[in-house]
């Protein structure tokens, strides 16, 4: 069965086909990222104009590359419908509720925040077993989930205030890093660890950034105070005018390991809780490689049979194709007169 998607949550517009919810035929994203990193953050408006645009050619392109017979082909229309931004979402699922309407295909709302686990069933021979814990880490989101089906996907806990890529995004921004924040931080901190080889103590300085909430057994996160911590030691360093290219590489290090301690202890917390035989990372944080690392780390550390699941980078982050997939294995069609966005739709399921 050939599902085609549409996802326009945030600033992505993407289009793909996927077959049986696991191959990829055809997945394009065309993105407006150069356009918000001139001013360091989405602005929704200028997201949603340069959607318009986008929209109609990027479905086509997917069709295209695909090779794919529109009408006789095509067996539903998966779309977003939320979380997101209104102006963004309006744009996809307008243009689904379209095309459902006019080729009379069953249309499937998805929610974005559950989707972004199933980029772990495309592309790949190595297939999730249930039962799961998954962890979606976003720009919006930081989210656990026990799957025991695909049916049955339970909300375990998640932020109590800012997402761990807003972490990643807000402290670039105080480090003057751009945006997105997450692999400036990233690259950063890689640029640390490559200078330290060859530097002397002398220059490495003495920066603790705190682990909100490691100790806790609760599976929730906090990370807006982690932010403020970091703000006080840039302006520390700058007082004592320390504060030069060097020490934003080694606080952007200390950055990426606060925050990947804390996913990887919550996670692997509740995986522990559960008992369960699998890991499963989504959303745009996954692509941390110094993430993969560590959840590779502690899992061989514990000696236990749990087997993780990592999407490629290029399907961690926003695009249409587990849009259809997760659709595939929630095959739930609604008439598209009944369908709307839902920018607050929750994800506690
Ligand atoms: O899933 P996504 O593409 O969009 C949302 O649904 O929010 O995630 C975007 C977030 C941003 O906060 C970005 O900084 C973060 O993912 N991100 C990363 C990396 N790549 C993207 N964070 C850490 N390391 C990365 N390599
Ligand atoms: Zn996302």
């Amino acid at each position: 069965m050939k599902i085609l998607a549409i996802e326009t949550s945030c600033d992505e517009t993407s289009s793909a086909i996927v077959e049986d919810g696991k191959i990829i035929l055809s997945n394009i994203i065309s993105s407006s990222l150069a356009l918000h990193s001139k001013t360091g953050g989405i602005i929704p408006e200028v997201a949603a104009r340069e959607q318009v645009k986008y929209i109609i050619p990027v479905i086509n392109k997917v069709l295209h590359q695909s090779q794919v017979q529109f009408k006789e082909n095509i067996s539903a229309i998966a779309v977003t419908i939320g979380p997101g931004l209104n102006g963004s979402l309006l744009i996809g699922v307008e243009t689904a509720k379209t095309i459902s309407y006019a080729c009379k295909i069953p249309l499937i709302p998805v929610n974005h925040v559950l989707a972004h686990i199933y980029a772990n069933w495309l592309n790949t021979d190595k297939l999730p077993q249930f039962p799961s814990i998954a962890l979606v880490v976003s720009g919006g989101h930081t989210e656990l989930f026990l799957i025991t089906s695909h049916n049955k996907i339970k909300w375990l806990g998640g932020t109590l205030d800012d997402a761990a890529g807003e972490a990643f995004d807000k402290t670039a921004r105080l480090l003057k890093l751009g945006y997105p924040g997450g692999p400036a931080i990233a690259a950063a901190a890689a640029q640390y660890q490559k200078s330290i080889r060859q530097l002397s103590d002398k220059y490495k300085k003495e920066i603790k950034l705190p682990r909100p909430m490691i100790g806790s057994n609760k599976l929730e996160f906090s990370f807006s105070g982690f932010k403020t911590a970091v703000l006080r030691e840039v302006n520390k360093l700058k007082e004592t005018k320390q504060f030069n290219n060097l020490v934003i590489q080694q606080l952007s290090f200390e950055i990426q390991e606060a925050i990947t301690d804390v996913l990887v202890k919550k996670t692997l917390m509740a995986a522990k809780l559960h008992q369960v035989k699998s890991i499963l990372l989504g959303g745009g944080v996954s692509a941390n490689q110094r993430l993969t690392e560590k959840f590779k780390l502690e899992i061989c550390n514990l000696k236990s049979k749990i087997s993780l699941h990592i999407p490629n980078p290029s399907l961690c982050t926003d695009n249409a194709a587990y849009i259809a997939s997760y659709a595939f294995f929630h095959f739930h069609p609604k008439s598209w007169n009944t369908i709307q966005t839902e920018p607050n739709l929750s994800v506690e399921v």
